[in-house]
């Protein structure tokens, strides 16, 4: 099953809704309302704040700004960095820039869609998975490249899909951006 906010019960919404702060989301746009840039350092820090843009977060930064509703979704959606969903614990990233998908980054994907029963884009129902791809990462001469949550896997095939899942639990343990195969092996396992 597959977690997004239209496919949430009405409790789950409320959930939701009651974990914005008020108070929060009014002194960021506070903060940075007719600014220059304004718009944007208001998205960015509630995204900041909650780890994607929640529905009522926009409403409250529509009504301050005098911004509509759907001018916000469009500048949201517009780009890639802005969220409109609630983000899992940990972020499965995969290459599909040119030297990662003549090496066969579109298997690996698919590899990833299965293990964790989601299509690229979404959140397992735990919350626990987001899977997401990018163009490059600027690794290319050692790709595909696969990162969670930070951390650099390298020359990832699908037989390493499953490792890769699996170390995450321990990849806290080791500083963001170590390649995490032969490299820290030894340091995950330790
Ligand atoms: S194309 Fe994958 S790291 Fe550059």
């Amino acid at each position: 099953m597959i977690r997004d906010t239209e496919a949430l019960s009405s409790e789950e919404k409320d959930c939701l809704q009651e974990s914005v702060n008020s108070k929060d989301i009014l002194g960021i746009i506070e903060t940075h309302n007719g600014k220059l840039g304004g718009l944007m350092a208001i998205l960015g820090d509630i995204q900041t704040e909650y780890g994607y843009l929640p529905e009522q977060a926009l409403r409250m930064a529509a009504d301050e700004t005098g911004c509509s509703l759907v001018d916000l979704y469009g500048v949201a959606t517009f780009y890639h960095s802005f969220r409109l969903e609630p983000q899992g614990k940990h972020r499965v990233c995969i290459c599909l820039g040119t030297a990662c998908h003549v090496r066969g980054a579109a298997t690996i994907v698919e590899e990833f869609e299965r293990q964790l029963g989601i299509k690229v884009g979404q959140t397992t129902s735990d919350g626990e998975f987001t899977l997401e791809t990018v163009n490059c990462l600027g690794a290319c001469a050692i790709g595909p490249i696969v990162t969670v949550d930070g951390h650099y896997f390298s020359k990832v095939d699908i037989t390493k899909v499953k490792s890769i899942l699996e170390k995450v639990p321990d990849l806290k343990k080791v500083p963001a951006g170590l390649l995490q195969n032969e490299e820290a092996k030894a340091a995950v396992s330790g």
